[in-house]
């Protein structure tokens, strides 16, 4: 069913979240009707913008999203991390799935705008898929401090534990002073902890200039709002992390994770690994 909370949803996490449902790594309680709809509307769209040579959108999505799982998997495995904070968790299931998966030993904190925060807890409850560590919150990427920030709610946090930062599908669709004041905050929060891990994905303005149009003007269209591709080189986004506070930092390629298609296009969406000591 069509919600009234739909309308203050963005359309990208609808279409996002289906995406993730469509592809098993979801559960049937985060399905929603806007999003089915959305992405049966787009069927046409995609086809044609493969035909003008830009890659399937569906599969960078799904590279990215199983190359941030996996950086997720091997830093809480390997002991460095037992804190994790997604910001814009929109309708992703990974907050459920590695409560699932990691039980009492990860705290997972879902975050999101108001409007779909409230959504997500309200469909993680009713379908009793809320773990002992997993909640739910609302924080605003772009406040620095006060309350709904990420600097107020690392007050929740153990300060002795190692602690991660994910942004999935947020960085690109905000200007440069945003992903400053973001980056600036996740740095700082992260130095909080003995350990900090930043994940995130990325597109860079390195396209072929067609291919990258097309896309652009797709997504534009989709978002209703722009698209921003703040860095031309890798080198460069790697400096403004640096210079966010972040000991080190650097962008891979979802083809170089195992169970990742070197397929065309994938490697469009980078993959950001920033680390506090
Ligand atoms: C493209 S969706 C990505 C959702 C999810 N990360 C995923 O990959 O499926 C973008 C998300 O950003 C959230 N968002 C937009 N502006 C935000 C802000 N200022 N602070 C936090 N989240 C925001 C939207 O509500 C939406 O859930």
């Amino acid at each position: 069913m069509f919600r009234r909370t739909d309308a203050a949803i963005s359309p990208t996490a609808l279409y996002t979240g289906t995406v993730w449902r469509r592809n098993g790594l979801s559960h049937p309680a985060f399905a929603t009707f806007a999003g089915t709809a959305l992405w049966t509307g787009l069927v046409g769209p995609r086809r044609a913008a493969s035909l003008l040579g830009a890659p399937d959108l569906d599969t960078m999505l799904l590279a990215r999203h199983h190359s941030i799982d996996t950086l997720l998997e091997r830093a809480i495995d390997a002991g460095e991390i037992s804190q994790v904070v997604e910001i814009a968790a929109g309708l992703s299931p990974r907050g459920w799935r590695f409560a699932s998966r990691y039980g009492s030993d990860l705290t997972y904190i879902e975050t999101d705008l108001l409007a779909m925060s409230r959504r997500k807890e309200d469909l993680l409850t009713r379908a009793e898929l809320m773990g002992p560590g997993h909640r739910v919150r609302v924080l605003d990427a772009f406040k620095p401090t006060g309350p709904n920030s990420l600097d107020a709610l690392a007050n929740e946090l153990d300060p002795d534990q190692g602690t991660a930062v994910i942004t999935e599908g947020l960085i690109n669709y905000f200007p440069m002073p945003h992903v400053t004041t973001l980056w600036n905050s996740v740095g700082s929060t992260l130095h909080r902890f003995p350990r900090g891990l930043y994940l995130s994905d990325l597109h860079l303005d390195q396209s072929p200039g067609a291919v990258t149009a097309t896309a652009k003007v797709l997504i534009t269209a989709f978002v209703r709002g722009n698209v921003y591709l703040h860095f031309d080189r890798e080198q460069d986004a790697i400096d403004a992390l640096r210079k966010a506070g972040f000991d080190d930092a650097e962008l891979l390629l979802p083809s170089s994770f195992e169970g990742v298609d070197p397929v065309a296009g994938v490697d469009r969406n980078l993959i950001v690994r920033a680390t506090t000591a």
